[in-house]
């Protein structure tokens, strides 16, 4: 019971009670501030959405059960590695961050740039966009990146603040070593990117739907296992927020299903720059109408567009790296040149608006919601949300932070800095969300009765404190009374 017998104990109480309050909205306040959240982002390449319904996943499930899953994630076509990872961190179609394939040539710069040469390392390819690593450092912060495809690309003049040199013999456990290295250091990351190259290389080599995938995914879910033991231990996992994805899945292939370009084209008219499942294809000078005749209505699986005609659905075309001629096959079916090129079980890059072609989505941490399933989101939207988690300026993109924003455990509150609408990239509608509303509110509420706290106090201490505290009635009041 409260004692009520003195007014001058109950003017204390009181007192105590507005002063907690006020200390506690503007602690409330503070800590929604996303300044001070940190990311870990995961990829592991070619993980198909639903892998995790093959075998038993329990670290991919329990990540689910105390964060969020969406289900269906729309990556970017081509639905290849380097286009999707770069998309993951600018927000942008490959038609504008440049990386539009894993093979590539450049009529402008005369250039050519080579996945299966590890002949990426050149900066021009990679400079039409800022990913988010740079962007993170010019705001002050560092960032970490074990392996994430082009982060040992020096881009804009500048590397991640720690990175590791690709070199895919390195072990997972070797890669979460380095990120939980950075987090805890003195002067930690801000962001960390971890990149793996499982399950997409067996995925190649046995097909998705061979039994033999089923230990693969096993193993995945064990990696998850033990980066989630590490955070665990380094007492990151609560502060932390972890989102795992991935850039594309994977379709079966069979050798019944092979589409041989030297059956319908003369070797001497064109250049094949990428081949499969989107064949991208440089006719030799003179030789364009001939070749796309020759093709167009080659084989009932191959869709053939010149490049103005590539739909627009699919973000694809404007760009020098694009060829003037892409064929694309149906899904399953392999483009050669010849029947004695390489042929593989498993294979990526078909029409991203196929299901088979879809990553995984996931993630857990102070900032999202807990056991909380999404039906599908675009994978440009992740880069706003990255970005508002770090509470930095997004640069202009292609996604869309209100298409993800329940995913967050607290509406999007940070007095986000504006970007300028270069190219009316950004979607009307877009910042109108990120107001800082509650941010200002719960500031003012606390500041205010933080204030009226202390004139209250003050008052009241002036009259009923005078006989039991002279010295300091002498040293505050004197002041207070000649103002
Ligand atoms: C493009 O580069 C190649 C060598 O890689 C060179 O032979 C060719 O002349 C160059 N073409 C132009 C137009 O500069
Ligand atoms: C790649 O990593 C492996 C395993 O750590 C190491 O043995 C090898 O020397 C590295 N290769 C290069 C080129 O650094
Ligand atoms: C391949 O083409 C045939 C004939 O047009 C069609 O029936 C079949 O559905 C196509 N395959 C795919 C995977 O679209
Ligand atoms: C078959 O195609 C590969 C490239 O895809 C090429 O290197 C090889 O020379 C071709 N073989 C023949 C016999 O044309
Ligand atoms: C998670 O959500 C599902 C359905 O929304 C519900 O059935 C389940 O009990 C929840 N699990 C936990 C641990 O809250
Ligand atoms: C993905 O983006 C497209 C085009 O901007 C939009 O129409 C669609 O609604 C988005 N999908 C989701 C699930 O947000
Ligand atoms: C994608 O974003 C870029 C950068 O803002 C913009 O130039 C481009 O027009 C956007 N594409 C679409 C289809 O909105
Ligand atoms: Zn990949």
């Amino acid at each position: 019971m409260l004692n009520c017998s003195s007014p001058l104990k109950m003017t204390s109480r009181l007192l105590w009670v507005a002063f907690k309050l006020a200390a506690l909205t503007l602690s409330v306040t503070l800590s929604l501030q996303p300044e001070q959240q940190k990311v870990l982002l995961v990829s592991f390449d070619g993980f198909r959405w639903d892998y995790l319904y093959r075998v038993p996943t329990p670290h991919f499930h329990y990540v689910m059960k105390s964060g969020v899953h969406v289900k269906q994630v729309t990556n970017i076509f081509i639905t290849k590695t380097y286009p999707n990872h770069y998309t993951l961190v600018t927000g942008l179609f490959a038609e504008n961050h440049g990386i539009v394939a894993n093979d590539m040539f450049d009529p402008i710069l005369n250039k050519s740039f080579s996945l299966e040469d590890m002949n990426i390392y050149d900066s021009e390819f990679w400079e039409d966009a800022i990913p988010i690593w740079i962007t993170n450092q010019r705001a002050g912060r560092a960032s970490g990146a074990a392996m994430w495809p082009g982060s040992d690309v020096k881009i804009h003049e500048s590397f991640p603040t720690h990175y590791m040199l690709y070199n895919e013999s390195v072990s997972f456990e070797d890669r979460v070593a380095k990120i939980i290295e950075w987090f805890t250091a003195k002067e930690p990351i801000h962001l960390g990117l971890l990149y793996w190259e499982d399950p997409d290389d067996m995925g190649h080599r046995l097909g998705p739907d061979s039994p033999l995938m089923g230990p693969v995914i096993s193993d995945i879910d064990n990696k998850l296992g033990y980066l989630i033991q590490r955070l665990k231990e380094a007492k990151l996992w609560d502060t932390l927020n972890l989102i795992i994805t991935s850039d594309h899945g994977m379709t079966q292939c069979s050798e019944e299903k092979v589409i041989e370009l030297d059956q319908y084209l003369d070797k001497d008219h064109y250049i094949l720059i990428d081949q499969s499942p989107v064949a991208a294809i440089l006719p030799k000078e003179g030789k364009f109408d001939e070749v796309y005749e020759a093709l167009a209505h080659a084989h009932p699986n191959l869709t053939v567009y010149k490049k103005e005609e590539i739909p627009e659905r699919w973000h694809y075309k404007y760009n020098n790296r694009i060829q003037p001629i892409i064929a694309v096959a149906d899904e399953g079916w392999s483009i050669l040149q010849n029947k004695s090129a390489d042929f593989m079980l498993g294979n990526h890059g078909y029409d991203n608006a196929l299901a088979e072609m879809h990553p995984i989505f996931l993630a857990h941490g102070p900032a999202f919601r807990k056991n909380f399933t999404k039906a599908a989101m675009n994978s440009t939207d992740l880069y706003p949300l990255l970005c508002h988690l770090l509470g930095i300026p997004a640069l202009p993109h292609n996604g869309s932070l209100s298409s993800v924003q329940d995913l967050l455990s607290s509406p999007a509150t940070r007095p986000a800095p504006h970007t300028p609408r270069l190219h009316g990239g950004v979607r009307p509608g877009e910042h109108e969300q990120e107001e800082p509303y509650a941010y200002f509110i719960g500031v003012s509420l606390g500041s205010i009765l933080v204030v009226v706290f202390l004139i209250v106090f003050v008052k009241h201490l002036i009259p009923s404190q005078i006989p039991t505290l002279p010295d300091m009635q002498a040293e505050i009041a004197q002041p207070l009374l000649q103002a």
